[in-house]
Protein backbone atom coordinates (compact mmCIF):
# COMPACT_ATOMS: atom_id res chain seq x y z
CA UNK A 1 0.00 0.00 0.00
CA UNK A 2 1.74 3.32 -1.26
CA UNK A 3 1.48 5.48 2.29
CA UNK A 4 2.84 8.47 3.60
CA UNK A 5 5.73 7.97 6.41
CA UNK A 6 5.98 10.73 8.20
CA UNK A 7 9.33 11.73 9.16
CA UNK A 8 11.01 14.24 11.58
CA UNK A 9 13.33 15.30 9.20
CA UNK A 10 10.58 16.37 6.70
CA UNK A 11 8.93 18.06 9.70
CA UNK A 12 11.83 20.02 10.85
CA UNK A 13 11.12 23.23 8.89
CA UNK A 14 7.27 22.12 7.59
CA UNK A 15 5.33 24.62 6.94
CA UNK A 16 1.56 24.60 8.37
CA UNK A 17 -1.66 25.16 6.05
CA UNK A 18 -3.09 28.15 6.18
CA UNK A 19 -4.92 27.86 9.49
CA UNK A 20 -4.04 31.08 10.65
CA UNK A 21 -5.72 33.36 7.85
CA UNK A 22 -7.34 36.00 8.62
CA UNK A 23 -11.48 35.83 8.40
CA UNK A 24 -13.10 35.46 5.70
CA UNK A 25 -16.28 37.21 3.70
CA UNK A 26 -17.39 33.55 2.74
CA UNK A 27 -16.23 29.65 3.83
CA UNK A 28 -17.60 26.26 3.22
CA UNK A 29 -16.74 23.48 5.50
CA UNK A 30 -17.14 20.07 3.80
CA UNK A 31 -17.08 16.56 5.86
CA UNK A 32 -16.84 13.24 4.33
CA UNK A 33 -16.41 9.78 5.11
CA UNK A 34 -14.29 7.35 3.40
CA UNK A 35 -15.52 4.55 1.11
CA UNK A 36 -13.73 0.90 1.74
CA UNK A 37 -11.31 1.32 -1.38
CA UNK A 38 -11.58 4.96 -1.11
CA UNK A 39 -7.72 5.70 0.34
CA UNK A 40 -5.76 6.07 -2.85
CA UNK A 41 -8.13 8.67 -4.34
CA UNK A 42 -8.33 10.60 -0.99
CA UNK A 43 -4.07 11.03 -0.68
CA UNK A 44 -3.86 11.68 -4.07
CA UNK A 45 -6.35 14.90 -3.59
CA UNK A 46 -4.91 15.54 -0.38
CA UNK A 47 -0.73 15.47 -2.17
CA UNK A 48 -2.16 17.85 -4.93
CA UNK A 49 -4.11 19.98 -2.63
CA UNK A 50 -2.07 22.96 -2.47
CA UNK A 51 -1.95 22.99 -6.42
CA UNK A 52 -5.80 22.60 -6.84
CA UNK A 53 -6.23 25.50 -4.73
CA UNK A 54 -3.26 27.58 -6.50
CA UNK A 55 -4.97 26.53 -9.57
CA UNK A 56 -8.41 27.80 -8.88
CA UNK A 57 -7.33 30.89 -7.11
CA UNK A 58 -4.27 31.96 -8.85
CA UNK A 59 -6.60 33.88 -11.61
CA UNK A 60 -8.14 35.50 -8.56
CA UNK A 61 -5.24 37.42 -6.67
CA UNK A 62 -7.76 39.47 -4.47
CA UNK A 63 -9.74 36.21 -4.01
CA UNK A 64 -7.96 35.24 -0.67
CA UNK A 65 -8.75 31.12 -1.60
CA UNK A 66 -7.54 28.81 0.92
CA UNK A 67 -8.39 25.35 2.44
CA UNK A 68 -7.06 23.64 5.47
CA UNK A 69 -7.67 19.44 5.22
CA UNK A 70 -8.28 17.52 8.10
CA UNK A 71 -8.39 14.13 8.76
CA UNK A 72 -10.18 11.97 11.91
CA UNK A 73 -8.80 9.67 13.98
CA UNK A 74 -9.95 6.32 12.25
CA UNK A 75 -9.01 7.52 8.71
CA UNK A 76 -5.52 8.49 9.83
CA UNK A 77 -4.81 4.84 9.92
CA UNK A 78 -6.07 3.63 6.58
CA UNK A 79 -4.67 6.49 5.33
CA UNK A 80 -0.73 6.49 6.79
CA UNK A 81 1.64 4.29 8.31
CA UNK A 82 3.97 5.06 10.82
CA UNK A 83 3.22 7.24 13.91
CA UNK A 84 -0.03 9.01 14.62
CA UNK A 85 -0.58 12.67 15.93
CA UNK A 86 -0.41 12.15 19.38
CA UNK A 87 -3.55 13.48 20.28
CA UNK A 88 -5.62 12.70 18.13
CA UNK A 89 -8.51 10.67 19.07
CA UNK A 90 -12.29 10.59 18.27
CA UNK A 91 -14.53 13.63 19.26
CA UNK A 92 -15.38 13.27 22.78
CA UNK A 93 -19.35 13.00 23.17
CA UNK A 94 -20.53 15.02 26.23
CA UNK A 95 -24.11 14.48 27.80
CA UNK A 96 -25.05 17.12 30.16
CA UNK A 97 -27.72 17.51 32.37
CA UNK A 98 -29.28 19.50 29.61
CA UNK A 99 -27.93 19.45 26.41
CA UNK A 100 -25.72 17.44 24.66
CA UNK A 101 -22.50 17.54 22.44
CA UNK A 102 -23.29 15.01 19.79
CA UNK A 103 -20.54 12.95 17.70
CA UNK A 104 -21.16 12.72 14.40
CA UNK A 105 -19.22 10.82 11.38
CA UNK A 106 -16.19 12.81 9.73
CA UNK A 107 -13.39 11.17 8.16
CA UNK A 108 -12.41 14.53 6.19
CA UNK A 109 -12.99 18.03 6.91
CA UNK A 110 -12.24 20.83 4.32
CA UNK A 111 -12.60 24.29 5.50
CA UNK A 112 -12.21 26.80 2.42
CA UNK A 113 -11.75 30.58 2.77
CA UNK A 114 -11.88 32.92 0.16
CA UNK A 115 -13.36 36.58 -0.13
CA UNK A 116 -15.89 35.45 -2.87
CA UNK A 117 -18.48 32.32 -3.17
CA UNK A 118 -18.06 31.54 -6.68
CA UNK A 119 -14.08 30.48 -5.50
CA UNK A 120 -15.51 28.38 -2.66
CA UNK A 121 -17.65 26.83 -4.77
CA UNK A 122 -15.63 25.67 -7.58
CA UNK A 123 -12.70 24.50 -5.14
CA UNK A 124 -15.59 22.68 -3.44
CA UNK A 125 -16.29 21.11 -7.07
CA UNK A 126 -12.93 20.67 -7.81
CA UNK A 127 -12.12 18.55 -4.59
CA UNK A 128 -15.34 16.48 -5.26
CA UNK A 129 -14.77 15.74 -8.95
CA UNK A 130 -11.14 14.09 -7.30
CA UNK A 131 -13.43 12.24 -4.85
CA UNK A 132 -16.66 11.25 -6.39
CA UNK A 133 -17.33 7.18 -5.14
CA UNK A 134 -13.83 7.45 -3.37
CA UNK A 135 -16.37 9.49 0.23
CA UNK A 136 -19.66 10.11 1.43
CA UNK A 137 -20.74 13.89 1.67
CA UNK A 138 -22.12 14.00 5.58
CA UNK A 139 -22.47 17.81 5.93
CA UNK A 140 -21.43 20.68 3.12
CA UNK A 141 -22.04 24.20 4.66
CA UNK A 142 -22.19 27.25 2.80
CA UNK A 143 -21.23 30.15 5.35
CA UNK A 144 -20.75 34.06 5.18
CA UNK A 145 -19.63 36.99 6.63
CA UNK A 146 -22.77 38.68 8.54
CA UNK A 147 -22.72 42.40 9.12
CA UNK A 148 -19.54 43.79 11.60
CA UNK A 149 -18.27 40.31 12.02
CA UNK A 150 -22.00 39.12 13.65
CA UNK A 151 -23.43 35.98 14.16
CA UNK A 152 -27.04 34.90 14.05
CA UNK A 153 -27.66 36.30 17.94
CA UNK A 154 -26.84 39.11 16.17
CA UNK A 155 -23.67 39.53 18.90
CA UNK A 156 -20.05 40.15 17.19
CA UNK A 157 -18.20 37.02 17.41
CA UNK A 158 -14.15 36.35 17.11
CA UNK A 159 -13.24 39.49 19.48
CA UNK A 160 -10.76 37.23 21.87
CA UNK A 161 -9.32 35.29 19.27
CA UNK A 162 -5.42 35.91 19.28
CA UNK A 163 -3.73 37.52 16.46
CA UNK A 164 -0.48 37.24 15.31
CA UNK A 165 2.58 34.92 16.94
CA UNK A 166 -0.34 33.86 19.73
CA UNK A 167 -2.61 32.73 17.37
CA UNK A 168 0.44 30.77 15.35
CA UNK A 169 1.02 29.77 19.75
CA UNK A 170 -2.43 28.49 20.13
CA UNK A 171 -3.24 26.96 16.85
CA UNK A 172 0.06 25.06 15.56
CA UNK A 173 1.57 22.22 16.76
CA UNK A 174 5.41 22.63 18.02
CA UNK A 175 8.37 20.59 19.65
CA UNK A 176 5.72 18.44 21.75
CA UNK A 177 5.48 16.80 18.87
CA UNK A 178 8.28 16.60 16.39
CA UNK A 179 7.31 14.33 13.56
CA UNK A 180 3.59 15.77 13.43
CA UNK A 181 5.54 20.31 14.08
CA UNK A 182 3.28 22.71 12.18
CA UNK A 183 -0.18 20.49 12.50
CA UNK A 184 -3.26 21.75 13.76
CA UNK A 185 -6.45 20.01 15.89
CA UNK A 186 -9.56 21.01 14.42
CA UNK A 187 -13.05 20.37 16.72
CA UNK A 188 -16.02 21.43 14.36
CA UNK A 189 -19.41 21.53 15.44
CA UNK A 190 -22.68 22.58 13.83
CA UNK A 191 -24.97 24.71 15.55
CA UNK A 192 -28.82 25.84 15.12
CA UNK A 193 -30.55 28.44 17.02
CA UNK A 194 -33.68 29.06 18.29
CA UNK A 195 -33.67 32.53 16.94
CA UNK A 196 -37.36 32.95 17.93
CA UNK A 197 -36.68 32.26 21.93
CA UNK A 198 -33.67 34.34 21.53
CA UNK A 199 -35.41 37.30 19.74
CA UNK A 200 -38.34 36.96 22.85
CA UNK A 201 -35.38 37.93 24.96
CA UNK A 202 -34.67 41.40 25.77
CA UNK A 203 -31.04 42.80 24.87
CA UNK A 204 -30.27 43.12 28.01
CA UNK A 205 -31.01 39.71 28.95
CA UNK A 206 -29.06 38.34 25.36
CA UNK A 207 -25.75 40.38 26.79
CA UNK A 208 -25.94 38.35 30.20
CA UNK A 209 -25.97 35.10 28.16
CA UNK A 210 -23.33 36.23 25.98
CA UNK A 211 -21.07 38.41 27.94
CA UNK A 212 -20.81 41.18 25.96
CA UNK A 213 -22.80 44.49 25.11
CA UNK A 214 -24.46 43.67 21.70
CA UNK A 215 -23.89 47.12 20.20
CA UNK A 216 -20.91 48.11 21.36
CA UNK A 217 -19.31 44.69 22.04
CA UNK A 218 -18.03 45.54 25.70
CA UNK A 219 -16.93 42.95 27.91
CA UNK A 220 -19.51 42.27 30.67
CA UNK A 221 -18.28 41.01 34.19
CA UNK A 222 -21.18 38.41 34.19
CA UNK A 223 -20.39 35.14 36.33
CA UNK A 224 -21.61 32.10 34.05
CA UNK A 225 -22.08 33.54 30.73
CA UNK A 226 -20.72 32.13 27.40
CA UNK A 227 -17.47 33.89 27.77
CA UNK A 228 -17.18 33.38 31.47
CA UNK A 229 -17.78 29.65 30.77
CA UNK A 230 -15.36 29.72 27.86
CA UNK A 231 -12.37 31.45 29.86
CA UNK A 232 -9.80 28.42 31.12
CA UNK A 233 -6.64 28.76 32.67
CA UNK A 234 -3.76 26.69 32.62
CA UNK A 235 -1.57 25.86 36.19
CA UNK A 236 -0.30 28.78 36.05
CA UNK A 237 -2.91 31.14 35.70
CA UNK A 238 -2.44 31.58 32.62
CA UNK A 239 -5.23 31.98 29.82
CA UNK A 240 -5.31 28.69 27.73
CA UNK A 241 -6.48 30.05 24.28
CA UNK A 242 -8.20 28.81 20.83
CA UNK A 243 -8.25 29.41 17.19
CA UNK A 244 -11.94 30.18 16.72
CA UNK A 245 -13.48 30.56 12.87
CA UNK A 246 -17.10 30.16 13.65
CA UNK A 247 -19.09 31.87 10.58
CA UNK A 248 -23.54 31.64 10.26
CA UNK A 249 -24.81 30.10 8.00
CA UNK A 250 -28.81 29.49 7.39
CA UNK A 251 -31.93 29.21 5.02
CA UNK A 252 -34.43 31.25 6.29
CA UNK A 253 -36.73 29.61 3.92
CA UNK A 254 -36.44 27.00 6.09
CA UNK A 255 -36.53 28.22 9.16
CA UNK A 256 -32.72 27.30 9.37
CA UNK A 257 -30.26 29.82 11.85
CA UNK A 258 -27.05 28.51 12.64
CA UNK A 259 -23.17 28.93 13.62
CA UNK A 260 -20.85 26.87 12.30
CA UNK A 261 -17.89 26.35 14.77
CA UNK A 262 -14.42 25.52 14.08
CA UNK A 263 -11.40 25.86 16.37
CA UNK A 264 -8.23 25.63 15.81
CA UNK A 265 -5.91 24.02 18.95
CA UNK A 266 -2.49 23.15 19.26
CA UNK A 267 -4.10 20.88 21.71
CA UNK A 268 -7.37 19.42 21.16
CA UNK A 269 -7.73 19.20 25.05
CA UNK A 270 -8.40 23.08 25.24
CA UNK A 271 -11.07 23.39 23.20
CA UNK A 272 -12.48 20.17 25.05
CA UNK A 273 -11.83 21.79 28.82
CA UNK A 274 -14.03 24.52 27.27
CA UNK A 275 -16.68 21.93 25.81
CA UNK A 276 -16.65 20.05 29.08
CA UNK A 277 -17.37 23.53 30.81
CA UNK A 278 -20.38 24.87 28.34
CA UNK A 279 -22.38 21.33 28.49
CA UNK A 280 -21.14 19.40 31.92
CA UNK A 281 -20.91 22.46 33.50
CA UNK A 282 -17.68 24.34 35.42
CA UNK A 283 -16.74 24.23 38.99
CA UNK A 284 -18.63 27.87 39.46
CA UNK A 285 -21.46 27.45 36.73
CA UNK A 286 -23.78 25.38 35.00
CA UNK A 287 -24.13 24.91 32.01
CA UNK A 288 -23.61 27.41 29.27
CA UNK A 289 -26.68 29.66 28.84
CA UNK A 290 -25.94 30.23 24.89
CA UNK A 291 -26.86 26.17 25.10
CA UNK A 292 -30.43 27.07 25.61
CA UNK A 293 -30.73 28.96 22.23
CA UNK A 294 -28.13 26.88 20.83
CA UNK A 295 -28.29 22.69 19.84
CA UNK A 296 -25.59 21.34 18.33
CA UNK A 297 -26.22 18.56 15.53
CA UNK A 298 -22.67 17.93 14.96
CA UNK A 299 -19.59 17.13 16.27
CA UNK A 300 -16.06 16.07 14.95
CA UNK A 301 -12.61 16.27 15.71
CA UNK A 302 -9.58 16.30 12.94
CA UNK A 303 -5.60 16.43 12.66
CA UNK A 304 -4.78 18.81 9.90
CA UNK A 305 -1.35 17.95 8.90
CA UNK A 306 1.46 20.57 8.04
CA UNK A 307 1.25 21.62 4.28
CA UNK A 308 4.72 20.48 4.06
CA UNK A 309 3.78 16.94 5.20
CA UNK A 310 0.49 17.22 2.90
CA UNK A 311 3.02 17.53 0.05
CA UNK A 312 5.44 14.57 0.90
CA UNK A 313 2.49 12.20 0.23
CA UNK A 314 3.54 10.29 -2.44
CA UNK A 315 1.79 9.53 -5.58
CA UNK A 316 -0.07 6.30 -5.96
CA UNK A 317 1.76 4.74 -8.58
CA UNK A 318 5.41 5.97 -6.93
CA UNK A 319 7.39 3.11 -5.69
CA UNK A 320 8.16 5.22 -2.67
C1 LIG B 1 -23.50 28.40 19.43
C2 LIG B 1 -22.22 28.49 19.15
C3 LIG B 1 -21.41 29.67 19.60
C4 LIG B 1 -21.67 30.99 19.48
C5 LIG B 1 -22.87 31.63 18.81
C6 LIG B 1 -20.57 31.70 20.11
C7 LIG B 1 -20.48 33.07 20.22
C8 LIG B 1 -19.49 33.76 20.89
C9 LIG B 1 -19.42 35.19 21.06
C10 LIG B 1 -20.45 36.18 20.53
C11 LIG B 1 -18.32 35.48 21.78
C12 LIG B 1 -17.85 36.86 22.27
C13 LIG B 1 -16.88 37.54 21.36
C14 LIG B 1 -15.60 36.83 21.05
O1 LIG B 1 -14.60 36.94 21.79
O2 LIG B 1 -15.61 36.10 20.06
C15 LIG B 1 -17.65 34.23 22.04
C16 LIG B 1 -16.48 34.10 22.74
C17 LIG B 1 -15.83 32.91 22.93
N1 LIG B 1 -16.28 31.66 22.60
FE1 LIG B 1 -18.01 31.22 21.66
N2 LIG B 1 -19.68 30.78 20.61
C18 LIG B 1 -20.16 29.52 20.32
C19 LIG B 1 -19.58 28.33 20.64
C20 LIG B 1 -18.36 28.20 21.27
C21 LIG B 1 -17.70 26.95 21.55
C22 LIG B 1 -18.26 25.58 21.19
C23 LIG B 1 -16.51 27.26 22.17
C24 LIG B 1 -15.42 26.35 22.68
C25 LIG B 1 -15.27 25.09 22.37
C26 LIG B 1 -16.43 28.71 22.26
C27 LIG B 1 -15.37 29.40 22.79
C28 LIG B 1 -15.32 30.76 22.95
C29 LIG B 1 -14.18 31.45 23.53
C30 LIG B 1 -12.89 30.84 24.02
C31 LIG B 1 -14.51 32.81 23.54
C32 LIG B 1 -13.65 33.98 24.06
C33 LIG B 1 -13.80 34.09 25.54
C34 LIG B 1 -13.01 35.28 26.05
O3 LIG B 1 -11.83 35.09 26.35
O4 LIG B 1 -13.56 36.39 26.12
N3 LIG B 1 -17.57 29.25 21.72
N4 LIG B 1 -18.40 33.19 21.49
Amino acid sequence: MPSSKPSSIRSAGALPQPVLSQPAPVAVFLVVTMEPGGEPAVRDLLAGLAGLVRAVGFPSPDGGLCCVAGVGSAAWDRLFEGPRPRRLHPFEELEGPRHRAVATPGDLLFHIRAARTDLCFALSAEIMKRLRGAVTVQDEVQAFAYFDSRNLLGFVDGTENPVGRAAAEAAVVGDEDPTFRAGSYAIVQKYVHDVDAWEALAVEAQEKVIGRSKLTNIELDVPGSHIDVNTVTGPDGEELEILRGAMPFGRPGHGEFGTYFIAYARTPGIPESMLRNMFLGGPESGPDPILDYSQAVTGTLFFCPSATFLEAIPEEDDPD
